[in-house]
This record gives C-alpha cells, structure tokens and sequence, in this order.
C-alpha cells in the first residue's frame, strides 16, 4: 500500500488494520456466546419493551464517527450497555405483539454463514450455488406446503424465489399484474399510455403494503378497491364480483385481486377457491397473501386454507414471522415466472454471460426490485434440514394449543370477552366496559415491562368498530409458563379496572 494510499484510509500517521484471524476467532467465539447468552435466558432479564425515550439512545452515542479504530471490547460495552436497553426484544418469550418474527439457532447460523461467505447472487453466473440452493429450497417448501405443483420451477413455468418482505412480494406481481393486463406498453410508454384506468381490489382487511404497492406501482391509492367482508372478517366474493362488474361498466381495467390467508388483524381467512373463480372468469391476477397464516400449512391440517390457489397467480408466506427463520425471509411462488420477469428484466452490458443467454439458468435478479442479493437461501435450508417437516410441524402445533389455552383463560374471565373467535394463534379480546377501558388495559399490561401486547380495530358485528388486544403467540421459546404470565397481568388490570 502506498503512503497516500495509507494516509486517505486512515488520516495522517495512522495504520491500517483490519481483524486479524486470531481476533476474529477469538471475537467470533464471544460473540457467539453473547448471543447464546441473550437467547437462552438473558433476553428475559429485559423489560420486554423497551422504556428509551425518542433521541435517548442516540444521546448516550458520539455524535461524530471515531478518527481512529476502537478496541472490539468497547464497541461490546456500549452494545450491552446502551443498545440492549433500548430495545424492545421481539424474541422474548412474552412477546406477543403483532406477529411474531421468531428464529433459531439453525437460522441464525445459515444467516452467520451467508455473511461470511458474502457472495451476491445477483446472477446465476455470480454464484451458481447460491440460485440452485434458493430454487431448490422454495421447490422443497412448496412440498412441505403442499402447494399445487404448478408453482415449483421443476418442471415449470412456475418457480419460487425469496424475497425480503411481503411487503415486495405483494409489489413485484403487482407490477407484473399491471404488465400483463396492458400488454407491457406501461413498461415500454408509462402509466399515461393507457386510455383506462387500472384498478385493483382487496378487502377492507388487507395489510396496508397493498396500499402502499399500489402507490409505488403508480396506479394511485385510490384506484384500489377495499372490499366488505363477512361477520368473520374475510372477503366477501360476492361482493367483490360486483365492484369488478361496475368498473368494467365504467370503463375501468381490473388487473390485480389480493386475497389473504391470514389478515393482519384477526387472522381471517379469504375464501381463496370463490375469488379465484372469480379472477379466472375475468383473467385478473390473483395474488394471495399468506404473510402470516401460510406456516400453518407446514401441517395437513391447516391446508384446507390452500383450496383455490391452483388457479392463482401467486401466492407468499413468510417464514421470517412463524418459522423460526430469522428476519428477513419471505418466499414468493409465481403460477408462470415469465410475466414477472419480462415486467422487471433489463440487460446492460456489464451483466452479459454465457449462462444467462443460454436461457438454461435462473437469474434472480429478474424476479425483485434491486439487483444484488444476499444468500438467503441458507438459513432457510438450515432451519428445514436441522426440524424437518415433522419438528416444524410440532412447534406449530404447540403454538396453537398455548393459543387455545390463552383463549379459554380469557373466556373464562367476567370482565373480558373474545372480539371474534381465535385463529390460529391470535387472540382479539376486550374489556367489557368498552374501548377506554381496553385502551387503558393495554398500556397497563405493556408499561409491566412483563408482556408486550399489542392493538387493532375490529368490526363489532353491529356496524361499528371497537379497540381491541392482540394476543399473538409463536415466540420460539414459548412455554406455558409464559402465557399464564401474560394472563395474569391481564386478568389483575382488568379487575383492577373493574372495581373502579
Ligand atoms: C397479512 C400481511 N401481509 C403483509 C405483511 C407485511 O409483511 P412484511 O413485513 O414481510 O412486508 C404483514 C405484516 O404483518 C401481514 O400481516
């Protein structure tokens, strides 16, 4: 290395130094041992949420990046002693908040792996194994799902891919929906080449990605179409037959249908067989959205929700919430691959290979938003090789017997009551005295630092809606012992609130 060279890296004088071996095994070691320690026990030493005020963590922090290099021990302390406290710890076993987004040693391991081996699969070409192993994974999940065979990339048009989120999943075929319907010229033209408008349609239910897909993609917040739902907060079909019957008669193109399997507030499935006859009938995309609820069909009694999904489009779960594969994991089926990748592929010159014009290979990089991509695949191959589908199957069945445990708790309390019957895992619930109540139910439970519950709305059945408590199970390490804990934070608040 030159002295100029030196001198720009480092500042004037300084050395250059990167982790030598014996320190990264050394450190590696320790830090291994400090995330064992944090997962098996440690985390539960935490209040569950974290109690930072907005600008505290930052205010404990230099403001300014150090000049010179720093001893790997100091980086650790302010870890332990600034960082852990200011935050909310997902993978505490009383997280019940949201979903889950549980992990395992096995995951945790592949991702430690990816890391190390830092390829960019962006290419088939720039890592052939790093394509083969996600191809070959998301055919093995599809089996472990029974997903219609359709969507495997053997023998095809179908294929899986892995995503970050569902949130891109939900994007990605969105873009390809919108593609499909107007022949590609929007790719070619832009959305002001077409002379109708494109709509889209989900129930009223959906995740707000599909709002946020639809602006992204252009088509306008307000071009999609929220659909009523049932007494059990799933998609009505017959309704949204005639929504897409009074915008062709407007002069409206439909392009997209997104049911869920799984809406983020109650867990209410959407009939997928009567909207896809539906979708079929008019040839819109149907996407289907299992974030959340697609685990479940890693058992044979869950599948019943898959019904229909021959005749979709696409279909994505994410094993990044309750799958134990750490953040972020999310696998995305495509019925036919070609409309997504003709909707997203663009050739320059520095990515010209052999492989890719053979057409004999996969090139990922035509299946999402950015062009590199991590090896994703591997923690997602670790966590099913290490619990196979039998040790999958068993944790989830555990989480759903806590939950129907939770449930009758609550049923058997006098002042509370279920908002909704459970699903799977979750559990909706309210105070009797009403919203207020509930409300300030909430924050009482969570401000324990013992639990963290979180909140939706939900129809009430009589045209109104209520505040509600999400109970949400599935941390990796939950136990019985835990959800009785929760519960009896829950049932002393409500009765202190019901003495009042
Ligand atoms: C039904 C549903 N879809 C999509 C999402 C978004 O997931 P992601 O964070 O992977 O984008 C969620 C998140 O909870 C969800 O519940």
């Amino acid at each position: 290395m030159s002295e100029t060279q030196r001198e720009s890296w480092t500042g004037s004088g300084a050395t250059a130094h990167h982790m030598d071996e014996g320190e990264f095994r050394r450190f590696g070691k320790e830090m291994i041992d400090w995330v064992a320690d944090y997962l098996y026990g440690g985390v539960e030493k935490h209040p569950v949420q974290s109690r930072a005020a907005p600008g505290e963590v930052r205010s404990m922090l230099p403001g300014r990046p150090p000049r010179e290099g720093e001893g790997f021990k100091d980086i650790i302390s302010d870890l332990d002693r600034i960082v852990l406290p200011g935050l909310t710890h997902w993978q505490h076993p009383n997280w019940h908040g949201y979903f889950p987004a549980n992990t395992s040693g096995p995951s945790i391991l592949g991702d430690l792996v990816a890391s190390g081996l830092g390829v960019q699969g962006m290419l088939w070409s720039t890592s052939p194994a790093c394509t083969e192993v996600e191809t070959l994974v998301m055919d093995w999940m599809a089996q472990a799902l029974e997903l219609p065979e359709c969507y495997q990339s053997v023998p095809g048009p179908g294929g899986g891919v892995i995503q970050d989120t569902a949130s891109s999943a939900s994007f990605v075929t969105l873009l390809a929906a919108r593609e499909r319907a107007t022949d590609w010229r929007s790719n070619r033209e832009g959305l002001g080449a077409i002379d109708r408008r494109l709509v889209a349609y989900t129930s009223n239910q959906a995740h707000s990605s599909i709002a946020k897909a639809m602006k992204m993609a252009g088509m306008g917040e307000d071009q999609l179409r929220l659909v009523g739902v049932d007494d059990g907060h799933r998609m009505d079909p017959s309704a949204l037959e005639e929504c897409i019957r009074r915008d062709l008669a407007d002069g409206h193109l439909p392009c997209y249908v997104c049911a869920t399997l799984g809406t983020t507030s109650s867990v209410a499935i959407d009939p997928v067989r009567e909207i896809a006859e539906i979708t079929d009938a008019h040839g819109i995309w149907l996407h289907v959205d299992g974030a959340f609820a697609g685990a479940a069909a890693i058992c044979p009694e869950y599948r019943g929700m898959h019904e229909g999904l021959e005749l979709a489009d696409s279909y994505t779960f994410n094993p990044h919430k309750w799958l134990f594969t750490n953040f972020d994991c999310n696998c995305l089926w495509l019925r036919d691959r070609e409309p997504l990748v003709r909707t997203l592929t663009v050739m320059p010159e520095y990515l010209r290979n052999e492989a890719s014009e053979s057409g004999r290979v996969i090139d990922y990089r035509d299946w999402q938003v950015p062009l590199g991509r991590r090896f994703r695949a591997l923690k997602l191959w670790f966590v099913m090789r290490f619990y196979g589908i039998e040790g999958l199957q068993a944790l989830i069945r555990h989480h759903v017997e806590l939950a129907s445990h939770f449930e009758r708790l609550v049923e058997e309390h006098p002042s509370l009551e279920l908002s909704t019957p459970r699903n799977l895992t979750l559990t909706c619930f309210h105070h009797q005295d009403g919203d207020a109540a509930t409300e300030e139910l909430l924050k009482a439970v969570n401000a324990t630092g013992d639990a963290y519950l979180s909140h939706t709305r939900l129809g009430d059945g009589d045209g109104g809606d209520r505040f509600v408590i999400r109970v949400s199970i599935g941390q990796s390490r939950i136990e019985r012992e835990h959800v009785d804990r929760a519960f009896e934070l829950i049932a002393r608040e409500a009765d202190r609130l019901s003495r009042r």
